[in-house]
């Protein structure tokens, strides 16, 4: 598909039927797209076409719908290798989501890699997925989790973390923007100072592969995880990049079908490439439904939709913190569009109850990042966040919510 030359929000919220909804009568303010986001009639469409004329399990058959629909689901691996520009086909792997890719590389590389006294490195920032895994690999192995601090406006302390960085150090992973606070993390700068040391890096890029461009290449990230839900794309698919070099000699994370070369019962040989790592029927249409998003997604131009969510985070900023009473939690400098906040006496739980009255659908809650809320002294806050197809009627309507909870609890 051609980028538009223009952006038109109205436009892609036609693209959008759940907008033709009204909640308790009010008009959708859906502000929740950092915990999933909305889906495109072309993805709709694309699922159910999989479903109604090609369908039938891929790599295995030599009919026709077998052939058909492992030409679609290989299709879709290459739009997402090309998306992030990953050198090879071998290097996406096709996972339930963010969760699986990052226990699959904590179990299997932490399994070839990490010896007791090993240190595994996260951030203040991290989400509950990107800190568990972890932590479980190192109870097996003996290693330890150390995370870097940040400071008070939730940015990611690069000397901090140069310090932290050793010989016992095995890998880093951290987000590429904070689902939290918005925070967009210097993932660059962090993967070369790691590999001045030698050490691998992973990046969680499930709120960062929907708002900007991701260079694999250019990073040199050494595993590159996001979820497909977020992206406009089905449930049930998420994405690992991974360097070829480190796939060859990763054992395998799942044993059973369509990973194996040949298997006796005395021993087993794995495929290669990604297929060592897809055991068992594969999300076949949610790949393929993922790969129209990312279509999608390419045809409105990942810089125009940054260009929109950036105006749209400077107004919402601006008009939250006018509002008595409201601090907003995260104040980085490079932040995507997600807003956090509090109101002084007022429980987000009760927040997000009033607001959703309104039809405004907000996150409440520790947004899986209990650490993160720890380092802010609060149990949670009420967070908005943005996807292309938000307007300044959605952040109006926001505002005028959060005055009515106000008025309600005065
Ligand atoms: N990780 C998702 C969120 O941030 C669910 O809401």
């Amino acid at each position: 598909m051609n980028e538009m030359t223009s952006f038109d929000v109205e436009k892609i919220r036609r693209d959008f039927p759940i907008f033709n909804e009204t909640v308790h009568g009010k008009r959708l303010t859906f502000l929740d797209s950092g915990a999933s986001a909305q889906k495109p009639t072309v993805v709709l469409d694309a699922v159910r076409d999989a479903y109604s004329h090609t369908y039938a399990n891929v790599h295995r058959g030599v009919h026709y719908l077998s052939q058909r629909s492992t030409e679609l689901y290989e299709g879709a691996r290459e739009t997402i290798r090309a998306h992030m520009n990953a050198g090879s086909l071998d290097e996406i792997i096709f996972t339930k989501g963010t969760t699986e890719a990052i226990n699959l590389v904590a179990q299997s590389f932490g399994q070839m890699e990490f010896q007791p006294g090993d240190e595994i490195i996260l951030s203040y920032l991290e989400h509950h997925s990107n800190i568990v895994p972890w932590q479980l690999i190192a109870e097996r192995t003996g290693a330890i989790v150390k995370a870097v601090p940040i400071n008070q406006d939730g940015e990611f302390l690069l000397e901090e973390f140069s310090k932290m960085l050793t010989d016992k150090t095995k890998i880093v992973a951290v987000t590429h923007v904070s689902n939290a606070i918005g925070t967009v993390v210097p993932v660059k700068e962090i993967i070369d100072m790691a590999h001045a040391k030698g050490v691998r890096v992973l990046i969680d890029g499930s709120q960062a592969i929907p708002h900007m461009k991701v260079d694999v290449q250019a990073l040199d990230a050494d595993f590159y995880v996001f979820t497909g839900h977020k992206v406009f794309g089905p449930t049930g698919i998420g994405v690992l990049y991974a360097k070829n070099e480190l796939l060859e000699k990763m054992p395998p994370y799942q044993g059973g079908g369509d990973m194996i070369n040949r298997v006796t019962f005395e021993k087993t040989t794995f495929a290669t490439g990604h297929s060592k790592f897809e055991a068992g029927t594969p999300p076949i249409v949610q790949a393929i439904g993922l790969g129209v998003a990312i279509d999608y997604v390419n045809s409105v131009g990942l810089d125009n939709i940054a260009v929109h969510e950036q105006s749209l985070l400077s107004y919402a900023t601006e008009q939250i913190s006018a509002i008595n009473n409201v601090a907003i939690i995260g104040q980085a400098k490079h932040k995507a569009a997600i807003v956090s906040f509090t109101i002084d006496g007022i429980h987000p739980h009760d927040i997000g109850t009033i607001v959703d009255q309104a039809g405004v659908a907000v996150r409440v809650g520790h947004h899986c990042a209990q650490p993160l809320m720890d380092f802010y002294d609060v149990p949670s806050t009420v967070r908005a966040s943005f996807a292309m197809y938000n307007n300044r009627e959605d952040v109006d309507a926001l505002v005028a919510s959060i005055n009515m909870v106000q008025e309600f609890f005065r």
